[in-house]
């Protein structure tokens, strides 16, 4: 394979306690990534992704932020179990919530305009830390949570705001005074920059608003970047036709042959097959979910992690891969 898709051991140095339910876990991890990347992280028998809130231009230090999420398996793992000098398994980091590069002069000077909400901060710290440490483009930040209790990186928000007066602003929405962030409270914040570009992370909801408020201003869709970090699960619908052919997924040594279904990924049918296989984003970003086409051919929706050597040799992201032939087989690596 070309990438390293692979899991590395990584040592936890600190942990710093953000809000009573958010911490930061520094990692001792020398590897190389962009602002507003993620690691996805082996734990409980299970993957997660975590988008860092260090960034690589102002920290030395790569650091994962983690919010419980109520009832959920990982995030209340890590918060209960993990201290410094513990080792988790990591993937190298991933993804492409990320600042454009390059472009014209006029595009990288454009102001970056980012609305988050929650633990949908943490990439965009990365991402602010970034564009003011290593550009000249203005930074502004509309943060909605629910109480003055649950902002997280209130400070370092505010250190920047001490620091880039000229280029940085933040707004925090808190929703016990003032309710839910409202289409019009996003048209005002984003003003007249048109050529902006806009980052949005946070609830599904917050960011449906958030994006509809931001098309209906007049804003280009391809300026607006989202990070999701909660899958809206969108099986097909269950009487899906079948189609001729099948499509046989081998896990842990096991094959699983099924009736192929039109519009279907190879992981929906693994599901559908009551199998569990590995995933994370579910966007075509982080390879977690990775295996190769060892029978037929498939095609991709989105591939933003496999190079073309990789897409050559057969491998395939089963979030974003369907059958193209008749008969597909997909295996996983153990
Ligand atoms: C690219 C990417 C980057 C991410 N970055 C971060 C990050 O920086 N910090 C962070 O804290 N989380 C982040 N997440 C979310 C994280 O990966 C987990 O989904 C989250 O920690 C919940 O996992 P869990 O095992 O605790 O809960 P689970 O056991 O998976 O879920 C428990 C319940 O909560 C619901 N749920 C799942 N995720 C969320 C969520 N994010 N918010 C509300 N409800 C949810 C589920 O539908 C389920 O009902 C990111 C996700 C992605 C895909
Ligand atoms: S689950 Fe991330 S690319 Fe498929």
């Amino acid at each position: 394979m070309g990438r390293d898709h692979g899991f590395h051991p990584v040592r936890i140095t600190r942990i710093i306690q953000e809000t009573p339910d958010t911490r930061t876990y520094v990692l001792d991890a020398p590897f190389p990534y962009r602002a507003g990347q993620f690691v996805t992280i082996k734990a409980c028998g299970t993957l997660r992704s975590y988008s860092m809130s260090s960034s690589p231009e102002t920290d030395a230090e790569l650091m994962t932020t983690v919010k419980r999420v109520p009832g959920g398996l990982v995030s209340n793992w890590m918060h209960d179990h993990l201290a410094p000098g513990d080792v988790v398994e990591t993937t190298l980091p991933a993804g492409v919530f990320c600042l454009r590069e390059g472009g014209e002069a006029r595009e990288v000077a454009a102001p970056v305009v980012a609305f988050c909400g929650g633990s949908g901060i943490t990439p965009i710290l990365s991402l602010a830390k970034s564009a003011l440490a290593g550009t000249g483009r203005p930074v502004r930040v509309l943060a909605a949570d629910r109480d003055a209790g649950s902002v997280i990186f209130a400070a370092a928000l505010g250190e920047l705001a001490e620091r880039y007066p000229d280029r940085f602003e933040v707004r925090h929405h808190l929703d016990d005074r003032l309710g839910f962030v409202t289409a019009d409270q996003i048209r005002e914040f984003a003003g007249g920059d048109a050529d902006a570009d806009f980052y949005l992370c946070g609830p599904a909801p917050f960011m449906e608003l958030v994006e509809n408020a931001l098309l209906a201003h007049g804003v280009a869709p391809e300026r607006i970047f989202v990070e999701r970090f909660a899958q809206a699960a969108d099986p097909p619908p269950a009487d899906a036709p079948e189609q001729e052919g099948t499509v046989t997924l081998v896990l842990s040594g096991k094959r699983h042959t099924l009736a192929q279904r039109s519009g279907e990924t190879f992981l929906e049918s693994a599901r559908r097959g009551g199998l569990a296989p590995p995933f994370s984003c579910e966007a075509g970003n982080c390879a977690t979910c990775i295996a190769q086409v060892t029978e037929g051919e498939a095609k991709m929706r989105v591939n933003n992690a496999l190079d073309e050597d990789e897409v050559a040799e057969g491998w395939v992201l089963t979030c974003q891969g369907e059958p193209t032939t008749p008969h597909v087989t997909v295996e996983y690596e153990d």
